[in-house]
């Protein structure tokens, strides 16, 4: 028999707890192997990202309903029948009755008890999460929310966690290559324009026709930060050392209207052919995509590249902290000491691709983390070891202040 939309998020929740795979690749192969209607894969989805961006709050009401610890099967349960009822209020007899019927004989009787008294003490379920710490009452994990208040303050933090929390909007980059923004407009005007970059439209729903036809890319504006400082001119050679899936190079190629040469390089092969299938369809023609590993190799360039660049864009592996609005389960996969692992690592591949870089070139280093330990200080390592370079800028995005993902980009120049 067929999944139904529940069942799916069901069993995603499973494959998600017990493997340590995130939240959207255990969906994609999930959705991938089922037929279900576009709105019953909505509905797995949003019940799937809706109990993992509220898992700490539905274990909290799930303690309080229950002094005896549950299993994990009757956990998941709960957990997807309590959001059902408590946070999309979906009427009762819908949350509570289908939740059941996913139950097994063994839990079923358990899992109708506890949900069944959760109708009765809703309101006292609200009122003890209102009443609760901010890491409990938004679900992160206390360590993320307390160095975030001791970087960010309190007030900074509560909204950085409510952001997260929020399904992001959907934003697309008009593919300047193929269309001209007036034109864009024209055709698919239901989008808004987004206010602070005049290429950046906003869609209720992801726009299917721009997108098959290379008319525009998904990408948050956060993300072409790094792309304008590194401001390519035309007939540059230019490194995108961490590549994929391609958003920052077809941009950076849009930058230099197909001219020169953008190269660009990941190590993970998978994620090389989408960058060439992203390149084919945004009709960039003036890359190279190669497959290549900037710690795995003895020398710093892959055999086939000419160097030195003229510009490099290193858009760093990172924690991902400042889009976990996008990715809502990075906070609980993430550990105190994954910060100062990523350092290591983002400070390695810098090292590994600043000597392909020209006297007088310009870098630009980039992640989506807010942490310090992954951007500023990442950036005074580099500047300690190459005493060549010169810092030109840095800029920080952040969601509570700047309302769009959060993003860090510093400009070097080496000395000529
Ligand atoms: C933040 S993502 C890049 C996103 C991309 N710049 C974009 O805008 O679409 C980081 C990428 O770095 C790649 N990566 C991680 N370590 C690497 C290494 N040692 N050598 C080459 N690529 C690496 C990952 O496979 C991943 O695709």
């Amino acid at each position: 028999m067929p999944l139904s939309a529940r069942q799916l998020a069901l069993r995603a929740l499973h494959e998600w707890r017990k493997s340590e795979q995130f939240a959207d690749a255990v969906l994609h192969d999930l959705l991938a192997s089922c037929d279900l209607v576009p709105s019953d894969r909505a509905f797995a989805t949003e019940l799937l990202l809706g109990v993992l961006r509220n898992l700490r709050l539905l274990d909290f009401w799930i303690a309080h309903l229950r002094r005896p610890r549950v299993d994990h099967a009757t956990c998941d349960l709960l957990r997807l029948g309590l959001y059902q009822l408590l946070i999309l209020q979906i009427p009762e007899h819908a949350a509570v009755n289908e939740t059941v019927a996913l139950s097994t004989k063994r839990t079923r009787s358990i899992v109708n008890a506890i949900l069944r008294e959760a109708q009765r003490q809703r309101a006292n379920l609200v009122a003890a999460a209102n009443a609760a710490p901010v890491s409990i009452r938004t679900s992160h994990p206390d360590f993320l929310v307390t160095r975030w208040t001791a970087h960010f303050g309190s007030e900074n933090t509560e909204q950085l966690c409510a952001w997260n929390n929020q399904p992001p909007p959907t934003y697309a980059r008009v593919n300047q290559l193929q269309i001209s923004v007036a034109d864009f407009r024209d055709r698919y005007g239901t989008g808004e324009q987004f206010a602070d970059a005049r290429n950046v439209f906003r869609f209720a729903k992801v726009p299917r026709d721009a997108l098959a036809a290379g008319h525009c890319y998904m990408q948050d504006p956060s993300t072409m930060l790094a792309c304008e400082l590194l401001a390519p001119q035309q007939g540059d050679h230019v490194l995108d050392a961490c590549a994929a899936p391609g958003g920052k190079s077809s941009y950076l190629a849009e930058l230099m209207q197909n001219t020169g040469r953008v190269v660009a390089v990941d190590r993970n092969a998978a994620r090389v052919a989408l960058i060439r299938e992203n390149f084919a369809r945004l009709g960039v023609t003036n890359a190279d995509v190669i497959e290549h590993d900037w710690l795995a190799a003895q020398t710093g360039a892959p055999k086939s590249v000419a160097t030195p660049f003229d510009r490099i864009l290193l858009d760093t592996p990172c924690s991902n902290t400042g889009v976990m609005r996008r990715r809502v389960d990075v906070r609980w996969r993430l550990k105190p000491d994954d910060f100062l692992r990523m350092q290591d690592q983002q400070v390695a591949i810098a090292r590994a691709v600043l000597s392909l870089l020209k006297p007088g070139g310009t870098f630009v280093y980039s992640t989506c983390s807010v942490e310090p330990e992954e951007n500023e200080q990442v950036v005074a390592q580099i500047l300690a070891a190459l005493p060549r370079l010169r810092l030109v800028e840095q800029v920080r995005r952040l969601p509570f202040r700047d309302h769009i993902d959060g993003a860090f980009a510093a400009k070097l120049s080496a000395v000529a």
